[in-house]
C-alpha cells in the first residue's frame, strides 16, 4: 500500500552509480524508510552467520554471497520502486535500471496478478481406463467436502482469506501406466505456498482413496503455478531507445529500433533455440529479485520454462508490438512467492532487501518482478539489434577480469579500460598490463572506466 509521504520519493534516483556505496546506502535509506539496524544489515559484507547458515541447510560450512545491487528508475503502477537484485553477472543491473528509466518517460509499467493460486497434485492409480470418467465424476460429487478438509489443515491460512478454492481432475488413460491427477487449488495469499499445499495433498490421500477407490501415489505441489499469473506492460517512446553509439546494425531512427525489437521478438516465439536465449534475459531480471527477496529460484524456473511451453512448443514469455508511436512489451509468467514465513522471514538481508520494496504482498512484489523480467528483456533486445551486446557487457567483464589477474583498488578500472582498448579481454593481457602498470612503464593515469553508457543515468 502506498502512503502519502511516498509521493515526495522518486526511483529515478541520477547517477547512483557514481555514488559510493555509504551515498547508495543513504538513497535507499531516505526512498524507503530504512531503519539503522537494516542499513547495517546491508552494509555488512557477510551478514548470515554460520549459525543460521546452519540452521538452513544440512551440512553447512559457510554461505556463499553474491553482489547485491539497486535498479533504479522503475515505477510500477503508479509506485516508485527500488529493486533489489542479487546477481553475479554484470550488466543485468544496469541494464534493467536503464529500460526501467525509458518506460519512466512514459508513466512506467502497469502490471496485474490473479489470485495467489497453488495447485497441489494426488495422483490416482490402478484405475481402468474406462473406470475414469465415473471417477472423476466423483470426485467433483465431493469437490466441497475435499476443500473443507483441506481446509481443515490449515485455518490460519483461511482466516487470512486463503485457502482452498476449487480442484481440477486430469485423465491420462493411454500412459504407460494410466493413471489420473487430482489437483486441489489453494489461494496462499502471502506464502509461496509449498508447505501449505504439500501438507494439504498428504493429509487428504486417504480420504481421497476412499472416495475413489483409487490407490494414491504422489502428494505434491505443481511448480507449473498457472494459476498464479503476472502481467507487466510497458509503452515506449521510440526516441527512447537511440543509442550514441555509431554502430547500429543499420538503424538509424528509434522507430528503426523499435521494429527490430519487435522482428527479435518473432524470432524467440518461433524458433525455440532463441527463445530460450531470450527468456534467459526476462529471467535475468526476475532471479535477482527472487533471489534478494528470499525467495526459491528453483521453484519459479521450473514453473516459467514450463508455462513457454504450454502452448504447443517453448515459445516466447514476452511479446513486443510496435504501432508507429509507441514499442507495447507484454510479458506474462507465473511466479510462486512468499513475501511471509520461510527463508524471506530469516534472512538478514531479505527482510531488508523486502522493506526497501516496502514490505510488499506477494501479489505487489511479482508485479514489480514481472516488470524487471520485461525491463531486462527489453534492454537485451535493444542491445542485441543494434550494436550487440559485447560491447557494453565485455566492459563490464574487462573488471572482473583484471580482479581475477590480481588488480587491487584503482588498478582495476586501470587494467579494464586497458583491455577495453586493446579490444583484448584475457588473462593473459590482463597480466601484462598489471606488469607494466607496476613497473611504472604504462602511465596510471587512466580516467574511470566509463560504465555510463550502460546505466544511461
Ligand atoms: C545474457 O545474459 C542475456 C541475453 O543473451 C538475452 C537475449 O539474448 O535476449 C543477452
Amino acid at each position: 500500500m502506498s502512503n502519502a509521504n511516498e509521493k515526495t520519493v522518486s526511483s529515478r534516483i541520477r547517477g547512483f552509480y557514481t555514488k559510493t556505496r555509504g551515498e547508495r546506502l543513504e538513497a535507499i535509506r531516505a526512498f524507503s524508510n530504512l531503519d539503522y539496524e537494516n542499513l547495517a544489515i546491508l552494509a555488512r559484507d557477510n551478514p548470515v552467520g554460520f549459525e543460521l547458515s546452519d540452521t538452513f541447510i544440512e551440512n553447512a560450512i559457510g554461505s556463499f554471497p553474491l553482489p547485491l545491487g539497486i535498479a533504479t528508475s522503475f515505477k510500477v503502477n503508479d509506485r516508485d520502486y527500488l529493486v533489489p537484485m542479487a546477481v553475479e553477472e554484470s550488466s543485468v543491473v544496469a541494464a534493467a535500471s536503464n529500460a526501467a528509466r525509458w518506460a519512466y518517460e512514459t508513466g512506467g509499467f502497469r502490471a496485474e496478478a490473479t489470485q495467489q493460486i497453488m495447485i497441489g497434485q494426488i495422483q490416482l492409480l490402478d484405475l481402468l481406463p474406462s473406470e475414469m470418467p465415473n471417477v472423476e465424476k466423483t470426485l467433483f460429487a465431493n469437490e466441497r467436502k475435499i476443500l473443507q478438509l483441506a481446509n481443515d489443515c490449515h485455518p490460519r491460512l483461511v482466516a487470512r482469506g486463503g485457502g482452498a478454492r476449487g480442484i481440477e481432475v486430469r485423465s491420462f488413460p493411454n500412459a504407460e501406466i494410466p493413471f489420473m491427477v487430482l489437483h486441489i487449488l489453494i489461494d496462499a495469499q502471502d506464502a509461496m505456498g509449498a508447505n501449505l499445499v504439500n501438507t494439504a495433498c498428504e493429509s487428504l490421500a486417504p480420504h481421497i482413496e476412499i472416495i475413489t477407490g483409487a490407490r494414491v501415489c504422489l502428494r505434491i505441489l505443481s511448480n507449473l503455478a498457472s494459476h498464479r499469473l503476472f502481467t507487466a506492460r510497458c509503452s515506449i517512446d521510440p526516441d527512447m531507445l537511440k543509442t550514441q553509439d555509431k554502430n547500429l546494425n543499420g538503424a538509424v531512427t528509434g522507430a528503426d529500433i523499435a521494429r527490430r525489437i519487435v522482428e527479435a521478438y518473432v524470432f524467440a516465439d518461433n524458433d525455440p533455440y532463441r527463445a530460450a536465449t531470450h527468456n534467459k534475459g526476462i529471467m535475468n531480471g526476475v532471479d535477482p529479485v527472487v533471489i534478494a527477496t528470499g525467495n526459491d529460484w528453483r521453484a519459479i524456473e521450473a514453473g516459467v520454462h514450463a508455462y513457454a511451453a504450454q502452448r504447443g512448443h517453448y515459445r516466447s514469455l514476452s511479446r513486443w508490438s510496435f504501432d508507429g508511436k509507441y514499442l507495447h512489451g507484454e510479458l506474462t509468467l507465473p511466479l510462486q512467492l512468499g513475501t511471509v514465513g520461510g527463508v524471506t522471514k530469516l534472512h538478514p538481508v531479505a527482510q531488508t532487501t523486502l522493506k526497501i520494496l516496502r514490505n510488499p504482498s506477494a501479489a505487489e512484489l511479482g508485479m514489480v518482478i514481472a516488470s524487471a523480467g520485461l525491463a531486462s528483456n527489453l534492454a537485451a533486445l535493444r542491445a542485441l539489434c543494434t550494436a550487440g551486446i559485447q560491447k557494453g557487457h565485455m566492459r563490464l567483464h574487462a573488471k572482473n577480469v583484471a580482479l581475477a589477474a590480481g588488480a587491487v583498488g584503482r588498478e582495476v578500472e586501470q587494467v579494464a579500460q586497458m583491455l577495453v582498448a586493446k579490444k583484448c579481454i584475457s588473462s593473459t593481457s590482463a597480466e601484462e598490463i598489471l606488469q607494466l602498470l607496476r613497473s611504472g612503464s604504462v602511465p596510471s593515469k587512466a580516467s574511470s572506466v566509463n560504465a555510463s553508457l550502460e546505466m544511461g543515468a
